[in-house]
């Protein structure tokens, strides 16, 4: 125990970043407050995006969904850290924890700068941020709005750091989930120079840059958004490592930026793009590849031993893609990186 009676002291392998956790606080909340990426999605017990693997100590889990980590995964060790609270000091094993310290996080005002219909049910929204505070992330995180009950919801961020250059602002890709308390907001009342609040960033999905390794993204509706943010940053540090998008959708204008992807294609030799369909109606004229997004990834690959995986959107599509690229084609589980966009219906659907 560490020199407070009540703080336990976390520690994570192999990188031995370490920090405090106060007794009743998660562990995942203490490593935010400490500047220590831990990965991380829901930070509900839905998810499992946190899970990793306790090497010593003892922990205390509160409520969390059995797909998330179930009893034989906890009786294996395993632990969720969003839900976790430690009870002595305590060593995780997670291989995504990086020497480089976490972007500070901050609450803003925003202001909706412009809102675009991207598709039927996808609104492209633009926040301009504070002039006078520097807004710092890696591409591929998230911010949360804080609802006036203090209720949140995160959206990524769709365009790269670099863009914010002379324009402090970020671009969101939000769908309508039909009665759902944000998004109902977004598409029926939303108006252009309405301020809202939000805080971050947040999340452990960005491009592992110390890396060579080819990549998969894999993403699932507007689960392109943080995506979009990579392939900016890519395009604009000059990273020629190669990668290949899928992006799935129920019908083709779901790929609501396939257009813009074609024409990074011409910029970026090396970014390969699938676009694939589950749901194509004859009207449709696709012509395209069918089926499930993250199953096209493994009719094309037999082996991603050699991959990073990262992977955005319904979590339907995220969870069966880390839980077959692990098992059916060999993907380290440390190269798959994700943010699953889970919700209400998520978190309270068992
Ligand atoms: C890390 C992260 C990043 C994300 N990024 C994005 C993004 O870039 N773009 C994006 O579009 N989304 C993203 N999401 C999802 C987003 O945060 C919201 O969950 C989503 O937009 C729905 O918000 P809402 O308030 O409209 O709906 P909610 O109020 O959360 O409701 C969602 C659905 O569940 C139903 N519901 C509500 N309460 C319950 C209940 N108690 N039981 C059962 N059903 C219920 C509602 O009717 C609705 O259909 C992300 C999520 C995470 C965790
Ligand atoms: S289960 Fe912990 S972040 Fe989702």
């Amino acid at each position: 125990m560490t020199s407070a009676e009540t703080a336990f002291q976390i520690t994570v392998q192999p990188s031995g970043r370490a920090f405090e956790a106060q007794a009743g606080e998660t562990i995942l909340s203490a490593a935010i407050r400490g500047g220590v990426g831990m990965p991380y999605g829901c930070k509900d017990g839905a998810c499992g995006s946190c899970k990793c693997k306790k090497l010593s100590g003892s922990v205390v889990h509160g409520d969390h969904q059995q797909k998330a980590l179930s009893t034989e995964e906890e009786e294996a060790g395993f632990v969720l850290t969003c839900c976790a609270q430690p009870l002595t000091d305590v060593v995780l094993e997670s291989r995504q924890v990086t020497d480089e310290s976490a972007y500070p996080i901050k609450k803003l005002p925003v202001r909706v700068a412009a809102l675009t219909r991207a598709s039927h049910d996808v609104m492209q929204v633009r926040l301009q941020l504070p002039a006078a505070d520097t807004f710092r992330y890696h591409a591929g995180q998230y911010i949360e709005f804080i609802l006036r009950d203090g209720a949140r919801r995160a959206y990524s961020m769709a365009n790269a750091p670099h863009t914010q250059e002379g324009a402090p602002g970020v671009e969101l890709h939000i769908r309508h989930m039909p009665g759902g308390r944000f998004t109902d907001h977004v598409f029926n009342a939303m108006k252009e120079k309405e301020i809202l609040r939000v805080e971050g960033p947040f999340g452990s999905f960005f491009l592992r840059e110390d890396s060579d390794k080819p990549m998969v993204f894999l993403a699932s509706g507007t689960g392109f958004a943080p995506i979009k943010a990579l392939i900016e940053h890519m395009q604009h540090k000059g990273i020629t490592r190669s990668a290949t998008l899928y992006w799935g959708g129920r019908r083709p204008a779901d790929l609501y930026m396939d257009g813009w992807i074609r024409e990074r294609l011409a910029a970026l030799p090396n970014l390969r793009y699938v676009p694939v369909v589950s749901d194509a109606l004859p009207e449709d004229g696709w012509a395209g590849r069918t089926g499930f997004v993250h199953q096209a990834v493994m009719e094309d690959i037999a082996d991603l031993s050699g991959y990073q995986v990262y992977a955005c959107g319904a979590p339907i599509v995220v969870d069966s893609a880390r839980a077959a690229y692990s098992a059916e084609r060999g993907l380290p589980p440390d190269e798959f990186y994700a943010d699953a966009f889970t919700s209400e219906a998520d978190k309270h659907g068992g």
